[in-house]
């Protein structure tokens, strides 16, 4: 039994420093079977639902990947047009269902507070994926385990005493609700919020930051957000969340982080991260392509840490992480050089 056995994950508020230590060391374990060394059957028989209610490419993937590569099977279904939600099903009735299926569910839906929701009527453990604009607490524990994986070998060696900046569309991303209150958990951190007046932080989530203690500094200033940052943390702005049913149109990002701001602005060995998608669109000015080659850019490996950090939930949730090491086996296909990294 671990930490995680049969428990939910549905926000990021339910994990100490503690757990977020535990839970890192057994996904670096769980690199070698991500990157296709070695392979393992622990979860083999095991079933997953992945059941996505709204666009996803790698979250759904990565939950995929990593249920696959510990040996279960994953069952999928995505989009409310194609599930009895549209034929006016209850979550509640769909989760009491889906929890006679299967071992473990991953759900993604529009609705903030659909994953407690779902939850409160299954008996099988239910993974939150992105409730609307509410969290993302799977892609916070991909995100720090990148943070400390990219700072270790940098001056800063760790996420206590850095400066941590977070830059975009504030008040909608889930993703950063859900990576705040993580942040908050490292000794002497700074973390500064950059954004336009109408997208902050919900005040609340602020407000408990700073009872905490937590030194965090609000601006919308791009410059005074980059300049001596260790960690910068772009999203992108949440088209979707806006009703423009009001008749306003959806603030514009003022913050472009392309090269030459880089340059400008921020310490050479920065960490420059972002859950994805980007925004490709000119118009979009967020975190741009021109950084692809730049050895700063750390998206695509954060992106790539999303499988070894879900493949130890799942291992802890259903109770076989202490199995792993005793059932690793060679891989027997082709795998290209480069993955073994
Ligand atoms: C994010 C999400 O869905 O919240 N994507 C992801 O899961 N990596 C971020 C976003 O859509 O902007």
């Amino acid at each position: 039994m671990s930490l995680l056995t049969g428990s939910h994950i549905l926000s990021s508020a339910q994990f100490s420093r503690s757990d977020l230590e535990q839970i890192f060391a057994l996904a670096e374990q769980m690199e070698p079977i991500a990157q296709r060394q070695v392979r393992c059957n622990v979860l083999d028989g095991a079933v997953l639902a992945n059941l996505f209610f709204e666009p996803s490419t790698r979250s759904r993937i990565s939950f995929g990947a990593a249920f696959a590569r510990l040996g279960g099977r994953v069952l999928d279904t995505t989009g409310v047009q194609n599930s009895s939600i549209s034929k006016g099903e209850s979550l509640r009735d769909t989760s009491r269902v889906i929890a006679g299926y299967v071992d473990v569910i991953v759900l993604r839906h529009p609705e903030i507070g659909a994953a407690h929701d779902f939850a409160s009527s299954t008996s099988v453990p239910v993974i939150n994926g992105g409730d609307g604009a509410g969290e993302h607490p799977t892609q916070a524990l991909l995100d720090v385990y990148t943070m400390g994986k990219e700072l270790r070998g940098r001056k800063v060696r760790s996420l206590d005493g850095s400066i941590v900046t977070v830059v975009g569309d504030l008040k909608h991303g889930r993703t950063v609700h859900s990576l705040i209150r993580l942040l908050s958990l490292y000794d002497g951190i700074t973390i500064r919020l950059v954004s336009s007046a109408d997208l902050r932080l919900p005040p609340d989530l602020l407000a408990q930051m700073i009872e905490q203690g937590v030194k965090v500094i609000e601006t919308d200033s791009l410059e005074s957000g980059l300049r001596g940052a260790d960690v910068v943390y772009a999203t992108r702005m949440q088209l979707e969340r806006f009703d423009p049913s009001g008749g306003a149109a959806f603030p514009a990002s003022n913050f472009n982080i392309d090269a030459a701001v880089v340059q400008r602005w921020c310490v050479p060995d920065v960490v420059i991260m972002h859950p994805l998608p980007r925004d490709s669109r000119a118009s979009a000015n967020e975190l741009s392509m021109d950084l692809d080659g730049h050895p700063s850019l750390a998206i695509f490996r954060q992106a790539h840490n999303g499988v070894p950090i879900r493949m130890a939930l799942f291992a802890m949730i259903l109770g076989v992480a202490e199995r792993v090491q005793e059932t690793l086996e060679p891989v027997g296909w082709y795998v290209p050089p480069s993955l073994m990294r």
